[in-house]
């Protein structure tokens, strides 16, 4: 079994827009190995978002009310800068496939160049995960798709207030 380092902070970066069961699978699974996982929303004028970065910061907060192990905060800048700001020695990085990993590994390589004290480490979600991003979520949920399953409750309720269409019921169709 895996020992959780004592007093070990882990930032888990990213753009959560919005938070699905995938990260929240990757943050359980950091919460085995480090004592504390901060969510860290990244600020990017570039992008145009559909949750606003306080939407981001609340949902998160929500899908991990009274969890005092998971915190949630928005940084701008370089992540390893971030990081070191904080007292991180390690950025969490889930990868859902072999098709992430080159970007993934690119990026840690990178930070790694930056700032040498602060290592990457890959998690890999549950197989059930591995088709869920955030992109496809918004995309099937604005086409009238079921989502529930795929994201945290309280992110259906507010796609469904963002898109202005109904949360749609029922079970998932059995494969023949
Ligand atoms: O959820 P995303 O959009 O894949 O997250 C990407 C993120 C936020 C991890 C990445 O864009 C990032 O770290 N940006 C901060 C700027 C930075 O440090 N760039 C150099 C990375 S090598």
């Amino acid at each position: 079994m895996t020992k959780r380092r004592r007093g070990s902070l882990a930032v888990f970066p990213g753009s959560f827009d919005p938070i699905t069961n995938g990260h929240l699978d990757i943050v359980d699974r950091g919460l085995g190995v480090f004592d504390r996982v901060r969510m860290a929303i990244l600020m990017n004028p570039e992008k145009q978002p559909l949750f606003s970065v306080q939407e981001r910061v609340a949902l998160i907060r929500e899908a991990y009310r009274g969890n005092s192990r998971v915190e949630v905060d928005t940084f701008s800048g370089l992540l390893v800068d971030y990081a070191e700001r904080v007292g991180a020695s390690v950025i969490i990085r889930g990868i859902r496939a072999i098709s992430d990993f080159e970007y993934e590994f690119q990026m840690a390589l990178m930070n790694r160049r930056l700032n040498p004290q602060i290592d990457t480490v890959f998690m890999m979600p549950a197989e059930s995960y591995s088709y869920v991003s955030s992109r496809l979520v918004k995309e099937v949920f604005q086409l009238g798709g079921r989502v529930s399953g795929l994201v945290p409750p309280v992110v259906e309720k507010w796609l469904s207030e963002k898109y202005g269409t109904p949360i749609r019921a029922g079970r998932v169709r059995r494969k023949r």
